[in-house]
């Protein structure tokens, strides 16, 4: 019988039992469940609501349920619906009478919310490692091939050439905000729902206070129906992850560019590859491509969120059971992957004789030209010109930008001297980049070193 049978004549027809249960995937928050609930009791009996005999057998039994379970030798029962009231029954089935104090000035709604926001603090914390292992790695394979240039590309067209370790540094970046977001999530999630019971609050004396010290929360909620209503960190975390596979799919995207035989850049390691079942000779990114797939499915929990609470009333609604589902796929899909890229991106080898043949092309240094020119006096947009017309003289006549002699030059550039002849190698192209967060050695060296020390330290969020 549940818990909440009193007025009702029948028991849940089985359809409904089937629709209304989510102890088969709520059942993981049962850690933050019983932390909750030690919280809860032990401020009943602090404030006198409940006998401190009591709410001591409740605390021995909630320790031994969360051991049970941990061992796996707990058996979830779908018709008690979700984890609150698993956990609940069999408090009441073992300690009859005080088991029943449990529930005093609490609701499931604020339990649940409770239970969230402890159980997404411990994945942040976890996810926000990864991201950090993530750009340990990257910042390894860039310094381990610090002079390693490949074009870099705008429009998927060679544009210029830039250090191998600049690139994979502007994910570093990205990754870096990441972090930054999920820090930022965890700081406003960090409060306290329990106490706000089902909407209003309760008649009980709680001390609210109490029970966000001995949780950890930084302040209880101001609110009683914000407490149980609101989802919008939930939606936040969504978004934050949904943010972070959009760049892990933009990185897949690059590897398996570097990686095809167009490129080849890099190598992957056999064992992030698979093979083809009937072509012998392949070797595909699996691993990537897999990671560009997951983002589609993480934006979708981005937006099953907000569909989902976008139209509900104030305060709690069957609907919000849905919440759980996406949201802990969403983690499971972002710990996965992060799981498979870092070392992924590890064991990668690098092919900078690779790169750097397609970064001589010396096309890829005309800017390198016109900026040239532009320090010598001439207006940007005259020497943009001039240089076009170069590119063009030296398509139609066969002549490489580097081969061409002064005098040649001279027939579109007349302004060009010697000094223009030494400009297209990738090296001195990339080595003149010297402005702040450009690709020039000085630059992307320095950045390396500071990554490096940075990262040393992977304090907490
Ligand atoms: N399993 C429910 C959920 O996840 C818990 C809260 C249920 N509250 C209620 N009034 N039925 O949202």
């Amino acid at each position: 019988m549940a818990l909440w049978s009193g007025r009702f004549s029948s028991d849940p027809d089985e359809v409904v039992a089937a629709l209304s249960e989510s102890i088969s995937f709520d059942q993981r928050l049962y850690a933050h469940d019983i932390a909750g609930s030690v919280a809860h009791v032990k401020m009943l009996a602090a404030t006198g609501i409940v006998p401190m005999a009591d709410a001591e057998s409740i605390v021995a039994e909630l320790l031994q349920i969360r051991a049970q379970i941990d061992a796996g030798d707990f058996e979830f029962d779908p018709a008690l619906e979700d984890i609150h009231m698993n956990i609940e029954s069999r408090l009441i089935e073992r300690l009859g009478d005080s088991g029943a104090h449990i529930h005093a000035g609490r609701s499931r709604n604020d339990q649940v919310a409770t239970d969230i926001r402890l159980y997404l603090r411990d994945e942040i914390n976890d996810i926000s490692s990864r991201v950090r292992d993530l750009q340990k790695a990257l910042v390894e394979l860039g310094s381990a091939n610090d002079s390693a240039i490949l074009p870099g590309l705008t429009h998927l067209q060679n544009a210029q050439p830039v250090l191998f370790a600049h690139h994979l540094l502007a994910y570093v970046e990205m990754l870096e905000r990441d972090h930054s977001r999920l820090h930022d999530c965890r700081v406003r999630l960090n409060e306290l729902p329990l106490g706000a019971g089902a909407l209003a609050g309760s008649t009980l004396p709680l001390d609210r206070q109490q029970v966000a010290d001995e949780l950890g929360f930084d302040r209880v909620m101001r609110n009683s129906m914000d407490a149980v209503a609101s989802r919008d960190f939930a939606i936040e975390l969504g978004a934050d992850l949904a943010i972070l596979m959009s760049h892990l799919s933009r990185l897949s995207e690059d590897v398996i560019l570097w990686a095809s035989q167009a490129c080849g850049y890099i190598e992957l390691d056999d064992a992030f590859c698979t093979g083809s079942s009937l072509m012998p000779q392949k070797k595909n990114p699996d691993i990537a491509e897999l990671t560009r797939g997951k983002a589609a499915r993480v934006s979708g929990v981005l937006v099953s969120l907000l569909t989902l609470m976008k139209g509900l009333p104030l305060c709690y609604n069957r609907d919000m059971q849905e919440d759980k589902e996406p949201l802990f796929d969403a983690i499971d899909t972002v710990k996965l992957v992060l799981t498979a890229f870092a070392p992924m991106m590890r064991s990668a080898t690098v092919k900078p004789e690779k790169m750097a043949a397609a970064a001589a092309d010396p096309g890829l240094m005309a800017t390198d030209l016109a900026e040239w020119l532009v320090g010598q006096g001439m207006p940007f947009r005259t020497a943009h010109h001039r240089v076009g017309q170069y590119v063009a003289w030296c398509r139609d006549n066969g002549v490489g930008l580097d081969t061409a002699s002064l005098e040649q030059m001279r027939e579109t550039i007349p302004e060009a001297q010697a000094a223009c002849l030494e400009l297209f190698t990738a090296a001195r192209s990339v080595e003149s980049r010297d402005t702040i967060g450009g690709t020039a050695p000085a630059q992307v060296h320095g950045q390396l070193a500071f990554w490096r020390k940075e990262l040393e330290s992977d304090g907490p969020v």
